[in-house]
């Protein structure tokens, strides 16, 4: 998004900011869903990083009284996002076999947390520094310094039921090949391809082709969707099963270092910007 390359993004200049959680500050006259004072959380997908935000009255869903805000917030996107993707489009069944890259993310980590609850059996690819955490969940394979590929082929030689690859380009032809014959691979962003807008179009156009291979997008408009997944994801959430990993907190004025953090790739979960 901050590339401007980001689907259905408003033009220069936009304020981002795709999930946030606060407190309701005023209703239209209309609207009898929500009270001045009550704590919501939002998908806006846009205008997030603000310490207002103006939405439609379907957006907000209600959390209770005393969730913490941050976690909240982190149940929302990276959540709902994995949650999605593991039940509804790779439809997993438990001792399922899957790979999930870029595992110490912020969706990563939620697909780890979720994927346990399941009781699949997880690979994560992540940096070296960041195996504690995929080792909690599943076996870490450093992907800098060893061939996922091979790895995978030594570890599972009868392929994988599912990949979760948020990295894009090669990336998704190798998953390709760690995959059982009717194994899913999931692509859900491009982060190896961020900069090259026409080749992440025309690569998602070819790869597209394959039938092993879906592009997941999070519904945003499907608000009742939404809220249903959310309010699963709560359950979860008091129940102990799953625990937001939140790496850093910033002040809003501290955009700029939270996103250089991020794309340094130096952040364990999610960054939440405080903007009150
Ligand atoms: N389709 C959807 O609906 C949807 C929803 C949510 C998010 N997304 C997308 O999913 C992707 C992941 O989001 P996230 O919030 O989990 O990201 P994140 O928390 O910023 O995680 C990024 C991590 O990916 C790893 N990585 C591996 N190869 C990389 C490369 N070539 N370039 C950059 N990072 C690389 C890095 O960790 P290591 O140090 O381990 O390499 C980096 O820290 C983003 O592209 C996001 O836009 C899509």
């Amino acid at each position: 998004m901050r590339h401007g390359i980001y689907p259905g993004a408003p033009k220069y200049p936009f304020t981002p900011g795709y999930d946030i959680a606060g407190y309701i500050e005023k209703t239209g006259e209309s609207v009898k869903e929500f009270k001045p004072g009550e704590r919501v959380v939002a998908l806006t997908q846009f205008g997030g990083y603000a310490q207002y935000v103006c939405v439609d009255k379907n957006i907000p869903i209600k959390i209770p009284d005393k969730m913490d805000l941050d976690a909240a917030v982190s149940l929302v996107l990276n959540y709902i996002t994995a949650f999605q993707m593991i039940h509804s489009t790779a439809r997993l069944k438990k001792g399922n076999t899957v790979l999930i890259h870029s595992a110490a993310g912020g969706v990563g980590t939620a697909l780890l947390q979720l994927g346990k609850v399941m009781g699949l059996k997880i690979y994560g690819t992540a940096s070296v520094m960041k195996h504690t955490i995929v080792e909690k969940y599943g076996f870490a394979i450093d992907y800098k310094n060893e061939d996922f590929v091979q790895r995978i082929k030594e570890l599972e030689p009868e392929g994988l039921d599912a990949v979760f690859d948020p990295i894009g380009g090669d990336n998704w032809e190798r998953s390709l090949k760690t995959l059982k014959k009717d194994g899913q691979l999931i692509g859900f962003g491009g982060l190896s391809m961020f900069n090259r807008d026409r080749l992440i179009s025309n690569h998602l156009t070819v790869i597209s082709t394959k039938e092993n291979f879906i592009f997941y997008r999070v519904p945003v408009n499907n608000h009742e969707q939404l809220k249903e997944n959310y309010t699963k994801l709560l359950k979860l959430y008091e129940e102990k099963l799953i625990d937001p990993i939140v790496g850093k907190i910033l002040a809003l004025e501290e955009v700029r270092t939270a996103h250089k953090l991020l794309s340094e790739g130096r952040i364990i979960g999610k960054i939440i910007l405080n903007c009150s």
